[in-house]
């Protein structure tokens, strides 16, 4: 098969690749990350290139006359024929930097006022111990590594003191190298202690973990100090898995097809990879001196991570390969750490409640108190658990991709450019936008929609279903080819270069979300025979949280209506409870109690929640007793 050279603009980066590569595998090998929502199937119009020069072969996929206008073609349909130089412009890519960092958000409790470790004691899953060995004689002639073992059982209380073969094989060498004075790195894990590394001479430092988050959008490391127990550095970036689809279906699919389930793996690791090489290497800190990293992830990235084909977790009776994933060393998973860290992953609940989750109930200390408690993370599944120290039952409810900008007509994600907070004059019906970055408006993300609805709804420009009032005087208000549509910024206003507009279609969509979340809710608390007012805080997970405006939550009938002094925003809390779990080998313990402890509610199964999800399809709902404050 014939190679050809690709250039791409303005990066001005070169490959080769077979002819019949499509763009958007060569963009990704090229390591330009093209956004591709619907995974390279040509239907989300994401993906635009230009092909500059050079010969390419074009599939069909879904080009707007817009994009015919300009030139652009689809990158997932562009099929290389030829030496060609393709041009992919800045509003088809993913940044690293659009990534927001809940330490940017103002919003979210810091983490000192959070106190994290609190109830937990201090005891991080790795430690370094400095010994002083005797030297072996003819006649005190014990084995290196008898040697080491006893000296370290002498200095601390551990009985069973594991080492592998890589350890072993460097043993003799360390010990003698500072005349018997070594560190031992030792992993505290299960009641098991292993020696995972042996250092000559003392080491002043306690080395670093790594708190991972894997999102299926985005995945987020955090550095420790293992002896401090201090936050070194954090950062974010897309999960590269993207390039394969946006949602975890499409990964899911991806993952039986050819190769499909080793690329997610590599792309995963790719991700947190080159999140550990920027902030090890910004940080001066050596990869040897990682000693180990808790992942926390929902149930298809634990599986692809690890490898672990996920294709049961989409297929009715949707069953996991395993829930409790087992410890892997970073070496056989190719992390850029200690090749002997261990690499941790959260247990998961069910199919659809992922270690994430258990995660985030660990890190808001669920299990430790009475206070009842909702803790909700909304995505594209909103997962909800409810309970206290004596209980705690948990659900996943299929939102869409409403709350992320899916299947929205100007939808995106919380990035520089989308509008996340709207006012609309109940005179004139004229907009005023509040834009993420102050830049232009060029979107709309999840927290900006639902501001949306309930401002149009509080305006009296739509209805309890959803649909436009067509009598209202404004030009703001039109039917389009597609339908109604709202105009919240004219095209001179827009970085865009035409109106962003939101359309009955998009409302109808966004209410099955609002409706799913809150019926969700509604099928937990009468599985337990319990009342929304006996919810006494209710905690909001995720990014999703970061500009939400729980006032306009409640409004649309997607959040419940309590005191609002019972809410609570706490930003990242995967990360948080890996970090946690990474800090205390009791919060690690409980952390795998925690998988067993919650019930699964299976939402699929009998008719509640059908019904309340029909019911929660109104705005605000159709049973307005359970909106108070809104009557
Ligand atoms: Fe190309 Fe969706 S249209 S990735």
């Amino acid at each position: 098969m014939s190679k050809h050279l690709v250039k791409f603009l303005p990066d001005d980066i070169s490959l080769t690749v077979e002819t019949g590569t499509n763009v958007l595998r060569a963009a990704s090998i090229a390591g330009i990350e093209i956004k591709s929502v619907c995974g390279g199937k040509g239907s989300c119009g994401r993906c635009a290139i230009k092909v500059q020069q050079g010969q390419v072969r074009l599939e069909g996929g879904n080009r707007s006359k817009k994009m015919k206008e300009q030139g652009l073609n689809l990158a997932c349909q562009t099929f290389i024929e030829g030496d060609v130089v393709i041009e992919v412009p800045k509003d088809s890519r993913l940044e690293e930097h659009q990534v927001v960092l809940e330490n940017e958000n103002h919003k979210v409790l810091a983490e000192s006022e959070l106190d994290l470790l609190s109830g937990y004691e201090f005891k991080p899953l790795c430690r370094k111990v400095q010994l002083t060995l005797e030297p072996p004689t003819l006649t005190e002639n014990a084995s290196d590594l008898t040697r080491l073992q006893a000296e370290l059982r002498q200095k601390t209380a551990c009985k069973e003191l594991m080492v592998e073969l890589p350890v072993l094989q460097q043993l003799a060498e360390a010990l003698r190298q500072e005349d018997w004075k070594v560190t031992a790195t030792l992993a505290c894990m299960n009641g098991i202690t292993e020696i995972v590394q042996v250092e000559p001479g003392h080491v002043q430092n306690d080395g670093y973990g790594l708190a991972v988050d894997i999102g299926t959008t985005t995945v987020v490391v955090y550095v420790v100090d293992l002896a401090t127990g201090d936050l070194v550095d954090s950062r974010g970036t897309y999960n590269k898995q993207a390039r394969y689809g946006d949602d975890v279906i499409s990964r899911m699919i991806h993952a039986g097809e050819k190769n499909g389930l080793d690329d997610l793996r590599k792309a995963v690791i790719g991700s947190i990879n080159e999140l550990i090489d920027k902030l090890l290497e910004k940080n001066n800190i050596s990869p040897d001196d990682v000693h180990v990293a808790v992942t926390a992830g929902n149930t298809t990235m634990a599986h692809l991570l690890l490898g672990l084909p996920p294709k049961y977790i989409r297929l009715e009776p949707y069953i996991p390969t395993a829930t409790e994933l087992p410890p892997v060393k970073a070496r056989l998973l190719g992390i850029n750490i200690n090749p002997e860290a261990w690499v941790l992953s959260f247990p998961a609940v069910a199919s659809y409640v992922g270690g994430d989750i258990v995660a985030g109930v660990l890190a808001a200390k669920m299990a430790k108190v009475e206070m009842m408690t909702l803790f909700i993370d909304i995505g594209t599944n909103g997962e909800i658990v409810l309970g206290n120290n004596e209980f705690l039952i948990s659900c996943a409810c299929s939102a869409g991709p409403a709350f992320e900008g899916g299947g929205i007509t100007f939808g995106m994600r919380a990035m520089g450019g989308a509008i996340e907070r709207v006012s609309i004059d109940p005179e004139t019906f004229d907009v005023s936008l509040m834009i993420i970055g102050n830049e232009k408006p060029i979107g709309i993300c999840g927290s900006g929609l639902i501001d949306c609805m309930a401002k149009l709804h509080r305006v009296g420009l739509i209805d309890r279903t959803g649909q436009f009032f067509r009598d209202k005087d404004t030009p703001r208000l039109r039917k389009s080819e597609d339908g109604w549509e709202y105009v919240l910024a004219w095209a001179e206003e827009s970085g865009v270069d035409k109106d962003v507009v939101i359309t009955e279609a998009d409302i109808k969509n966004l209410l099955r979300s609002k409706g799913a979340v809150f019926a969700g809710i509604q099928s937990l608390l009468k599985s337990m025979q319990l009342d929304v007012n006996m919810i006494e805080k209710i905690i909001i997970a995720g990014g999703f949280g970061n500009y939400l405006n729980v006032d306009d939550a409640v409004q649309i009938g997607l959040l419940p209506d309590v005191d609002r002094d019972r809410y609570e925003f706490m930003g990242n809390t995967s990360v948080k409870g890996a970090k946690l779990a990474l800090l205390s080998q009791d919060a690690y313990k409980e952390c795998k109690e925690l998988g067993h402890l919650m019930t699964y509610l299976e939402l699929s199964a009998g008719t509640t929640f059908m019904d309340e999800f029909v019911s929660a399809t109104f705005i605000p709902h159709t049973d307005l007793t359970l909106f108070p404050s809104l009557n």
